[in-house]
């Protein structure tokens, strides 16, 4: 089978999809005889393409050109003139990639892309937190309104499989809460502050490893965790809440300081999101929790993301990432892409060559 893709955004994340989508032709084939092509890509700043033929561009060849760096357009590709939602509505594909960047307050414009794309047909993969954060339930509802799959994987600790494990290997299983290390800027501060860095220091060092962005207020005063918790209860425990609804108290650089200097010997202190079922409602927290030596969260490296599920069936359910980036995050796509093929008809339905 033949799988068109349409991308909007097309920076680390698409640039590592397009490497893994070319290592990975020859096992994706064999296994599942599934190939991919992009039939056109839209950024914030080079504007869009859309391929001239209709078998679209190999991923090798996409990333050989090195658009959108280079400047230059993949053979094969017209430029296009026009707005993200117009491309949208004028890109021929199966699937539309949301990888543009988050906002963690609105979650928009992604949210609109993702509306547009599913009312026109198109299955989404998404890896931005903001659309599934804010609007879960309507986008769901709209992708079962016209038979078409919404996929965000890579929304939590990247690729890690989170929702496919919990959909395709804890049938019959009721989540009651969980408890994750989700923030990796935070936690990576936390632990060089641990060894005497200073916390400028610490971001600093964050932001040239990449961990970091310039302003790295979201990650430290929780927003970025709010918005994955926000995810996790919502999808895995049929909650509706909001990012504004997670309480994130005590929080931030001066918060982290602090807590860091009152430390008890031997503790560990990490940014902790946790979820836990009150009565009804789900009830969410971010904060900084000082970590005795027997919690397993203590021992893991500033890098590592973890998320331990209470489930009613498997008790506590605890999966670790270790240093992840945009590889994990193109290869929780290429996960969600698999499922898609397996499990849904070609929305368009045009056999191709
Ligand atoms: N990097 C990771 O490891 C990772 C992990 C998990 C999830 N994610 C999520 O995956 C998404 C992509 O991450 P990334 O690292 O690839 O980000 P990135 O390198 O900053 O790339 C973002 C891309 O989106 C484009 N873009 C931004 N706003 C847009 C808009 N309004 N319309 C069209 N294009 C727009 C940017 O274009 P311009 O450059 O022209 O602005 C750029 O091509 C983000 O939502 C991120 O939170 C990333």
């Amino acid at each position: 089978m033949h799988i068109q893709l349409a991308s909007l955004g097309f920076g680390n994340v698409g640039r590592a999809l397009a490497a893994m989508l070319t290592e990975k032709a020859g096992e994706l084939q064999r296994r599942y005889d599934l190939a991919f092509t992009f039939t056109g890509a839209f950024t914030r700043s080079a504007g869009g393409w859309i391929a001239s033929g209709a078998h679209g561009i190999a991923a090798v060849d996409l990333a050989a050109s090195g658009w959108p760096g280079s400047g230059a357009l993949p053979a094969g590709a017209q430029p296009f003139s026009g707005d993200a939602l117009a491309f949208i509505a004028a890109c021929p594909a199966d699937v539309v990639l949301e990888l543009t960047t988050l906002d963690p307050h609105t979650g928009q414009p992604a949210t609109d892309h993702i509306r547009a794309a599913l009312a026109a047909g198109r299955h989404v993969v998404t890896a931005n937190k903001g659309p599934i954060a804010y609007a879960y339930r309507e986008l769901w509802a709209l992708a079962a309104q016209h038979g078409v799959a919404l996929r965000f994987e890579s929304a939590v600790i990247d690729g890690t499989p989170i929702f496919n494990m919990a959909e395709a290997s804890l049938p019959a299983t009721v989540i009651s809460g969980f408890r994750g290390l989700l923030n990796s800027t935070s936690n990576y501060v936390l632990s060089r502050m641990a060894l005497g860095e200073s916390l400028e220091t610490a971001i600093a060092g964050a932001q040239r490893l990449g961990v970091a962005e310039a302003n790295p207020a979201n990650d430290l005063e929780g927003w970025d965790g709010a918005v994955k918790a926000t995810i996790l209860a919502n999808v895995l425990m049929g909650a509706d809440l909001r990012p504004g609804d997670i309480e994130r108290s005590g929080l931030g650089a001066e918060a982290m300081r602090q807590a860091q200097a009152a430390l008890l010997p031997g503790q560990t202190l990490k940014q902790v999101v946790t979820a836990a079922r009150e009565g009804e409602s789900v009830r969410a927290a971010v904060r900084l929790e000082p970590l005795p030596p027997s919690d397993l969260f203590a021992h893991l490296s500033g890098m590592d993301s973890a998320l331990l599920l209470h489930t009613d069936t498997m008790q506590d359910l605890t999966i670790i990432e270790g240093e992840g980036g945009p590889g994990q995050t193109a290869f929780g796509v290429i996960a969600d892409l698999v499922t898609i093929a397996k499990t849904s008809p070609r929305p368009s339905g045009t056999p191709l060559p």
